[in-house]
């Protein structure tokens, strides 16, 4: 795809913070957004993820703490100084107006010439690949197709940053997997910085160079998708990433880089992120895909099957075990469905699990 004159920058929040009232919505977040990379900000309702995303964009001043683009302290520029655009959750197109007006009605209002216009529209078609879609309405477009063009729309502006806020959240599963896709390419073709938040865990996984996973206006991790899923820094990460188990164990031993655990009747042999102390207690976690289910036999730990699912691609059971109710995936190709109350086996990919704490 054509990488046209997008001169994009890397973006570093130092130690921010928001209060509205009482309510501190981002408190001392430290990020660096490199150039050229997605980053998402990923966490619940309400733990401060647009109000980073209203701050980059200068829509909302901090209360402290400060925003570099490019080396370049933007703290108090105007939002129409900063070059930072952001596409929000519905796209807002005018269903009325065709493409080309839609992409360029931000130039309008900043009374360009129409000439200027023209030139600047058809770049942002080429970048978005809807060149020779210009007459087009905007209703009649696909859902992909309008995505580009709320895209052009905020490229037509040169930004340096690219912010999403939840741009998916309205569609429809299947359109949602297949656009995030659309948005993950055209950010990679065009090296673009980007922001994206949602709280989608699957969402951010898919797309992101890096996830930053947000709890109560604080950074709980930020790493890459493949370090959060399987090294969560704690509980909070580790029960929003994904599907995770996580059980109070004994630790029986430490063995160089693996702790002896024992869980209920069972003893383990797992990697830890932190050293624990012999004798105490700890949390053990281990995803649903990493526990193989089978017959009923002595050196297991044993459970009961509570619910048994049917996935198509897996089957997936909760079991009552005496450590409590574990979930469990199986996506062995010669899996059988064991049915609710059937007695079965747990045995643990030891080295996949973690003590988190
Ligand atoms: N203008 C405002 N005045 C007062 N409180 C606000 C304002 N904007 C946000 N807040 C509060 O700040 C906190 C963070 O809000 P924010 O909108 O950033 O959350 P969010 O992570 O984007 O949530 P969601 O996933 O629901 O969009 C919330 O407690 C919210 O009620
Ligand atoms: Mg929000």
């Amino acid at each position: 795809m054509n990488r046209v004159s997008v001169q994009t920058a890397d973006l570093k929040l130092e130690n921010l913070t928001k209060r509205f009232g009482s309510v501190t919505a981002v408190n001392n977040v430290c990020l660096q957004i490199p150039h050229a990379r997605l980053v998402t900000l990923l966490g619940p309702s309400g733990c401060g993820k647009t109000t980073i995303l209203r701050m980059i964009a200068g829509l909302e001043a901090p209360t402290s703490g400060a925003i570099y683009l490019g080396g370049e302290n933007i703290t108090s520029l105007p939002p129409n100084e900063r070059k930072i655009t952001m596409v929000f959750q519905s796209y807002a197109l005018f269903p009325h107006m065709n493409v080309y007006e839609n992409i360029a009605f931000g130039l309008r209002v900043m009374r360009w010439s129409e000439d200027r216009i023209k030139d600047a529209v058809s770049e942002a078609l080429q970048m978005v690949g809807l060149k020779g879609l210009e007459r087009r309405s905007a209703h009649e477009l696909s859902g992909g197709q309008q995505q580009r063009v709320a895209v052009a729309r905020a490229l037509v502006l040169k930004p340096r940053v690219l912010l999403f806020d939840e741009p998916l959240s309205n569609l429809d599963a299947k359109l949602r997997k297949r656009m995030r896709g659309e948005i993950r390419n055209l950010q990679r073709d065009l090296e673009i910085t980007t922001v994206y938040v949602t709280h989608d865990q699957s969402e951010a996984l898919a797309i992101s160079d890096q996830v930053v996973v947000m709890e109560n206006a604080v950074v709980s991790q930020q790493g890459p998708p493949q370090e959060l899923y399987s090294r969560p820094a704690n509980p909070f990460v580790a029960d929003f990433i994904g599907e995770a188990n996580i059980v109070d164990v004994k630790v029986l031993d430490l063995n160089g880089n693996r702790a002896v655990i024992e869980l209920g009747s069972v003893r383990f042999s797992v990697p830890f992120l932190k050293p624990p102390l012999p004798g105490k207690r700890a949390k053990f976690m281990i995803r649903p895909e990493d526990i193989r289910i089978g017959p009923a036999t002595e050196a297991a730990l044993r459970g009961v099957v509570k619910f048994a699912m049917y996935q198509g691609a897996t089957n997936d059971y909760s079991i009552d075990t005496e450590v409590g109710e574990l979930g469990v995936v199986d996506h062995s190709p010669d899996r059988i469905l064991h049915e609710r109350g059937t007695e079965v086996a747990l045995f643990f990919r030891q080295e996949r699990g973690l003590l988190i704490g």
